[in-house]
């Protein structure tokens, strides 16, 4: 693991965006692996001034994000869809037809969507960098704590501090999923490259069973140790208690 303590979270985001930019740029047909949540949306915003400054182009750029809320129409304003278009993919000269996320229809065997998410992976030719947030519980994508360290893309019910910690994001009488499908351990573990971004207190004890902490499925995050190329970009606040 590598560990890069910075001042804020800007400084994170601005860390993160050049590792993105330099993955872009030296590939042929780079391959992204994308996350939702609020810690990666200001490294998007930089890479969209990138792109808008003519900086970085995403013409030859595929990507797969991490999960995708359970039985939800890519329209739904609370879909990851959604959220990568508006934050990404409407803002950027991205192919959408090369922009994958997980489907996980209830009318349709989830094995099989999981299976066919990670056939969808390996004939991309494979993740070159897998950006990552983490939850307050250790979780990565929405492999929560007991998630087997050989698990793959599957379907998984929330915990209850992942629904707590994410409700936020929902209005008062809306309807907040509670399963999702999401790349295993081992699909993000097969990842050339992975940066997990975490800023702030709350992702403090996280952070240090993370990186100090035993491999153990009780903190999903923690299998990042065993990764050859694995970045953990921090601020101060989600450093401090290492
Ligand atoms: C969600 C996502 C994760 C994300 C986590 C933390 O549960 N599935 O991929 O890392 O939330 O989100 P935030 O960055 O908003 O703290």
């Amino acid at each position: 693991m590598q560990i890069i303590i910075l001042e804020n979270a800007q400084q994170v985001a601005s860390n993160a965006a050049q590792w993105v930019a330099e993955v872009i740029k030296q590939k042929t047909n780079p391959v992204l692996g994308l996350a939702t949540g609020s810690t990666p949306i200001s490294l998007y915003k930089l890479l969209v001034e990138k792109h808008q400054q003519a900086q970085l182009s995403f013409e030859n750029v595929t990507t797969f994000n991490l999960d995708e809320y359970h039985n939800i129409e890519a329209e739904n304003a609370q879909s990851y869809r959604t959220f990568m278009k508006e934050n990404l993919f409407d803002h950027v000269n991205i192919d959408q037809e090369k922009t994958y996320l997980p489907t996980c229809r209830s009318d349709q065997n989830p094995r099989v969507q999981g299976l066919a998410y990670e056939e969808q992976i390996k004939n991309a030719g494979g993740v070159d960098l897998q950006i990552l947030g983490i939850g307050a519980n250790g979780h990565i994508g929405f492999n929560e704590p007991t998630s087997s360290l050989a698990s793959r893309t599957r379907i998984k019910t929330l915990t209850k501090q992942t629904l707590q910690d994410n409700s936020r994001l929902f209005k008062k009488d809306e309807y907040q999923p509670t399963m999702a499908m999401t790349m295993g351990i081992a699909t993000i573990l097969d990842a050339r490259y992975v940066l997990l971004m975490a800023t702030g207190k709350n992702k403090a004890a996280a952070v240090k069973q993370m990186i100090t902490g035993p491999v153990t499925a009780m903190c999903p995050a923690s299998a990042l140790q065993m990764h050859e190329n694995a970045i953990i970009l921090i601020d101060k606040d989600a450093a401090s208690e290492l």
